[in-house]
């Protein structure tokens, strides 16, 4: 039994521990290290969360649900990119915020950020995903899972996701020193 939502789900874990970090330095973080630590944040989503994550799901199991007659019944694809596109004006607000060091912006940008995020991840792990698992045939996952790993080899997922782990780790020490 093939399955094209399982490591989506797993890069979703990752997203979703530097989402709660981000909120937690929205809380806690004086107005220095918060806009030092900004931009690290940022790269993650950039790279990571939307460069590989989101770049997986539109060209490839998004593009592979938008043949015809995969999905009869109503198509959620729509409002996903659309999710992905408002993501994206929330990082050019982050941007902002940190370049013209404008805490209020920044932190808009990552509260609305994560707020998106959360219920975008859920919408996808609960309803797209499934939905993916049900109406695609083994034919076509076998093509989602090939095209999934030519992405991770030509996009050095490992290293990537090892990268992105070690970063995380950063920040929380920066964080807990700061309490
Ligand atoms: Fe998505
Ligand atoms: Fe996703």
């Amino acid at each position: 039994m093939i399955e094209v939502s399982a490591k989506l789900m797993e890069e979703h874990q990752l997203i979703l521990k530097f989402i709660g970090l981000s909120m937690s330095y929205v809380d806690n973080a004086n107005d220095a290290l918060l806009l030092e630590k900004a931009p690290l944040f940022v790269n993650f989503i950039k790279e990571y969360a939307d460069g590989y994550h989101h770049a997986k799901e539109e060209d490839i199991l998004f593009t592979s649900l938008g043949e015809p007659g995969v999905l009869t019944h109503c198509n959620p694809i729509g409002q996903m990119l659309h999710e992905h596109d408002m993501g994206r004006e929330l990082v050019a607000k982050m941007v902002k915020g940190y370049e013209a060091s404008d805490v209020a912006i920044l932190k808009e940008g990552l509260q609305s950020y994560g707020l998106l995020l959360r219920d975008h991840i859920f919408k996808e792990d609960n309803i797209l995903y499934p939905m993916a698992e049900n109406s695609l045939d083994q034919d076509s996952k076998q093509k989602v899972n090939d095209q999934y790993q030519k992405v991770e080899t030509d996009m050095g997922g490992l290293e990537l996701t090892k990268k992105y782990q070690d970063l995380y780790t950063e920040l929380e020490q920066a964080m807990a020193q700061e309490a």
